[in-house]
C-alpha cells in the first residue's frame, strides 16, 4: 500500500545566493516528485520562531539563534513537493542536516561542503542548503504554515494523466 504524502521543502538563503535553487530543484523533479506550491519569502524572527517553534527544546537556544538567524539572511523558496512517502523520501534525497555526514549522491554530500562565508558552525550545520519536514505530523503543521489552501494547486502530471 502506498501513501502519498505532502511536504515542505525550504530552499534555504545558501541555495539561493549561491545560485542553486534550479539545480536542487531539479534534483527533485528528477526523482518524480511534483510539485503543489512554490513560492518566494523572506522570513522575519516570527515566522522563524513559528518554523523553529520546537527547535530550542530539542537542540538547545543557541541552536535556535544561530539557525533562525541563517535563516533570515536572505530570501528561502518554500516548496510543497508531493509524492509517494514524500517526507521520508525528500529527507533521504537531501541527506543527512550536517553535510559533511552527508554522502554523495545526495544534495547536501554533493552541494553543501562547499558553502563560504559562514562561520565554522554555520558552515558545517546551519548553511546546509535544505530544510525538509522531518516527519508527517511535522509536513502538516509546517505546510500549513507556509501556504494557504489556495497556494497549493491540484493538477495531474503526465505521468498520471497518461499511461503509455
Ligand atoms: S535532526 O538531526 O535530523 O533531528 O535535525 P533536524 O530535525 O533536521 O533539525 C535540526 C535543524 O537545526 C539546524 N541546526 C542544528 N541541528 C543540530 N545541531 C546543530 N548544532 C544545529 N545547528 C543548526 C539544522 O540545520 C536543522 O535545520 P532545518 O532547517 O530544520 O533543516
Amino acid at each position: 500500500m502506498t501513501t502519498v504524502e505532502r511536504t515542505l521543502v525550504l530552499l534555504k538563503p545558501d541555495a539561493v545566493m549561491r545560485g542553486l535553487a534550479g539545480r536542487v530543484l531539479q534534483r527533485f523533479e528528477d526523482a518524480g516528485f511534483k510539485i503543489v506550491g512554490a513560492k518566494m519569502k523572506q522570513m522575519d524572527a516570527d515566522m522563524a520562531r513559528k518554523h523553529y517553534f520546537d527547535l530550542e527544546e530539542r537542540f538547545g537556544k543557541s541552536v535556535f539563534d544561530v539557525t533562525a538567524g541563517f535563516m533570515q539572511q536572505g530570501p528561502v523558496i518554500a516548496l510543497v513537493l508531493e509524492g509517494v512517502e514524500a517526507v521520508a523520501t525528500v529527507r533521504k534525497l537531501v541527506g543527512s542536516t550536517f553535510p559533511n555526514q552527508a554522502p554523495p549522491g545526495t544534495i547536501r554530500g554533493d552541494f553543501a561542503h562547499t558553502s563560504k562565508g559562514y562561520t565554522e558552525a554555520q558552515h558545517k550545520v546551519a548553511a546546509n542548503l535544505i530544510h525538509a519536514s522531518g516527519n508527517v505530523e511535522e509536513a502538516k503543521y509546517e505546510v500549513e504554515l507556509w501556504f494557504s489552501a489556495d497556494e497549493l494547486h491540484d493538477y495531474q502530471t503526465v505521468a498520471e494523466k497518461y499511461t503509455f
